[in-house]
């Protein structure tokens, strides 16, 4: 992809990453991503703002071919899908200066072994003239780093947020054209990085509040040319408010558990309460992730193998506690041969969740009149709980 122009002065450059189909060795891209970097060109000096992931380098570099000068490389982010192609820009342009939080530098120079004087530390609201535009720095920690910042262009009032706002998707779209499909990436993102952060990033929003913002560039997926619905949709994720939704990661071997699952799925549906089933032999993590944003209450539905949790139930347990989702309740249900410490081992890995723990429902071997009996008065629970918190 060619640069592109957002407005006068103002370019897209970046990679679109069309087959990239895992980030971190661990987050699901079903849509590719972007990484973009902006290029702003005032009156006096020059700025590109991030670069792209190393792979893609060789793209960022012939759109900066015509670009003869370069003053500022704005560093908002030190992971390296934008960070990454720093280096090769500095061999390009070496008079040009690292503009970055102070925790940053530390991160760049650790990882990417970029010399000390080529660092210009930035604190919180400075501002930095590029003749007839001026740059705003704005401290944002935990998007999704503790060294992340954002700059706002006063002039045309755009905000260029890195890994806020983002999403990944790979399109030829420079503008956000399809808000559905940009409010489940993004909200993905946001379940897969951000959410452990929920109070920073409420403090960051806040933060964002006195600045007219008429457009946000994130440095994944799409231009936000009406900024406002995502900005709000990131007001629902961090709010305290949960929604009426039982999220259900399970994993049957021989049958029983699934029973178990499906059971209880319609009583629960009965009484009025969404669910969400993920099955976690064949489910896209990103997915539960993403249902973990709302959801009042986790049921993990688990079999015991080996005398303990199965290891599908295990790690999702694990993803949920270090995602720290605002549910309020959980609970385990599952079927065993002979015996062993599946609840006790999941409860043990949830230090993080606080949650109130609903009496699990365990049986042996395929349920029973009495198991199913049981189930139903899990429904009940959840549903008187989730009437306390007012869903229903
Ligand atoms: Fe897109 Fe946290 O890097």
């Amino acid at each position: 992809m060619k640069t592109r122009t957002i407005t006068q002065g103002v370019s897209w450059l970046g990679a679109v990453d069309w087959d990239r189909r895992l980030f971190d060795s661990l987050i699901p891209l079903p849509d590719g991503t972007s990484y973009n970097a902006y290029l702003i060109e005032g009156s006096e000096k020059t700025a590109l703002l991030d670069t792209v992931d190393p792979p893609m380098a060789d793209t960022l570099m012939e759109q900066l071919e015509k670009v003869n000068s370069l003053d500022f490389i704005v560093s908002h982010h030190a992971e390296q899908d934008h960070s990454g192609a720093i280096p090769v820009v500095l061999e390009r342009f070496p008079d040009a200066k690292v503009v970055v939080t102070s925790k940053a530098k530390g991160l760049l120079v650790d990882s990417l072994t970029i010399p000390e004087e080529k660092f210009m530390v930035v604190e919180d609201g400075e501002t930095l003239s590029l003749g007839d535009r001026t740059l705003t720095f704005i401290h944002t920690p935990w998007v999704h780093w503790p060294e992340t910042m954002v700059t706002y262009l006063n002039e045309d009032k755009i905000l260029f947020s890195c890994d806020f706002f983002g999403s990944h998707i790979a399109t030829s779209d420079l503008f956000v054209v399809d808000e559905g499909r940009v409010y489940e990436a993004a909200k993905r993102y946001f379940a897969e990085i951000m959410m452990p952060f929920r109070g920073v990033i409420r403090k960051n929003i806040e933060k964002l509040e006195k600045y007219d913002i008429q457009m946000i560039a994130p440095s994944h997926g799409q231009i936000y040319d009406r900024p406002d619905w995502i900005v709000d949709a990131y007001r629902d994720w961090i709010s305290d408010q949960s929604h009426n939704v039982v999220v259900m990661p399970f994993v049957s071997m021989h049958g029983s558990t699934r029973l178990m699952v499906d059971y209880l799925t319609s009583g629960l549906v009965e009484r009025g309460i969404r669910v969400e089933l993920y099955n976690l032999a064949v489910a896209d993590i990103g997915k539960l992730a993403m249902a973990l944003v709302d959801a009042a209450t986790i049921v993990v539905g688990v079999p015991t193998v080996l005398a303990g949790p199965h290891p599908l139930a295990a790690y999702a347990t694990f993803l949920a506690n270090a995602l720290r989702p605002k549910t309020k309740y959980l609970s385990i249900i599952g079927s065993y041969g002979w015996g062993g410490k599946t609840v006790e081992t999941l409860a043990g890995m949830i230090p993080n969740l606080k949650v109130e723990v609903l009496d699990p429902v365990l049986c042996k071997g395929l349920p029973k009149e009495t198991d199913y009996a049981a189930l139903d008065g899990l429904a009940d629970a959840i549903a008187a709980g989730h009437r306390e918190l007012g869903l229903l």
